[in-house]
């Protein structure tokens, strides 16, 4: 029996490994072969936590949203009892989804094919016409409940029983964000982007300010120059933090500022992931959650959510703040579309081999290392 020979050659993977200053990024499989694809499934995706939703999205007891995580429908709900629980939103008896992709607003969840109905906490409560099922009880039937996380102001879930906690493997992180008041702020728009590309040429654009001198010349550039943009160290943590200072800080604080903010902190923007995909954008007054949905290897859906400090955001001013944020989001965000539809389309060329990486892009870089070595590269 052959082994089979590794998804990258070994060559590819040593330039993606060398320190900052010599190294390429990864080969343009990693981006382009479907098994490459499916592998991340696996090494990455299945053992993640990813989040699924925000606190202030289901604040009453009853309100849930269903969505999919990689291939389990789930349901992010707020008890009746008041805790927060992601249930498989698969019904126990023929596997019917409970409920449609979606917000909402239920006491029961009952089943649209035969009528089996379940609380919001997944115990099955009511199973019609199952008279003549020998020891059947509603009470010993449950709908799984995955492990789920609250971290600032955010519900993560993850699909693997054995995997670590999320908080203390991003301590480094929560400290660097903590004046921000993340758990403060609650979503005010949603904007839904389909790409066609894969998921990482999204979170690389997302993560190096580099292209600000071209792709952003007019818009972010003159705000926030590349040149001036730094990367701390993660000291292995799986995260990476994008510093962009703002080239002036010496104004007045943007309306809505959280108080307390330096003038530094009060300016400059971030651009930060938890891998290997879990985008924030962070300034003094707000942020961008991208919440990714890779779909394929060439497949991700993006949706963009605008969150607002509500301590300093009146309710009057709310609806006015979110659309203009919403707008200058737009803007960017389509400059950045453009940008990944050229990589795209030269990274399916042939003759495209590693490029190499200018120190500007080190958070690229720290997610390439993490890349490989979860992928058993
Ligand atoms: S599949 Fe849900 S009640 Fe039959
Ligand atoms: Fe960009």
């Amino acid at each position: 029996m052959t082994a089979s020979p590794p998804l990258l050659a070994p060559e590819a993977t040593a330039r993606a490994r060398a320190p900052l200053a010599s190294a390429a990024t990864l080969p343009p499989q990693a981006y382009r072969d479907p098994a490459i694809f499916a592998a991340e499934r696996a090494c990455l995706f299945a053992s993640a936590w990813l989040p699924l939703a925000r606190l202030d999205q289901i604040p009453e007891p009853g309100d849930y949203i269903a969505m999919d995580l990689m291939d389990q429908p789930v349901l992010v709900v707020h008890g009746m009892d008041g805790e927060i629980r992601v249930l498989s939103n698969v019904c126990l008896h023929r596997a019917a989804p409970l409920a449609e992709p979606g917000p909402g607003h239920r006491r029961l969840f009952s089943c649209p094919y035969h009528a089996w109905s379940y609380d919001t906490e997944g115990q099955l409560i009511r199973a019609p016409l199952m008279d003549g099922a020998d020891h059947f009880d509603t009470r010993n039937c449950r709908l799984p409940q995955l492990r789920s996380e609250i971290w600032q102001g955010f519900i993560l879930a993850t699909l693997d029983e054995t995997a670590a906690p999320f908080a203390p493997q991003v301590t480094g992180f929560t400290d660097y964000v903590a004046p921000y008041r993340l758990d403060d702020m609650a979503i005010a728009r949603t904007l839904d982007f389909p790409g066609h590309w894969n998921w990482k040429v999204l979170v690389e654009n997302f993560m190096e300010a580099y292209h600000h001198i071209a792709t952003h010349s007019a818009t972010l550039e003159p705000v926030f120059h590349a040149r001036d943009s730094h990367i701390p160290d993660n000291d292995g943590q799986p995260w990476s933090i994008l510093h962009m200072p703002a080239a002036d800080v010496s104004g007045p604080h943007p309306e809505g500022t959280l108080p307390g903010l330096t003038d530094a902190q009060a300016h400059d923007l971030l651009a930060t992931v938890l891998f290997p995909h879990f985008l924030l954008g962070i300034q003094g007054n707000g942020a961008v959650w991208y919440q990714l949905l890779p779909r394929a290897h060439d497949e991700v859906d993006l949706r963009i959510h605008v969150l607002l400090p509500r301590s300093t955001v009146p309710p009057e001013a709310w609806d006015e703040t979110a659309d203009a944020v919403a707008a200058l989001v737009t803007v960017i965000h389509e400059e950045d579309i453009a940008a990944n539809n050229l990589v795209w389309q030269g990274l399916t060329a042939p003759l495209t081999t590693q490029g190499r990486l200018s120190p500007l892009e080190k958070s690229i870089w720290q997610m390439n290392q993490w890349w490989l070595t979860r992928m058993g590269l």
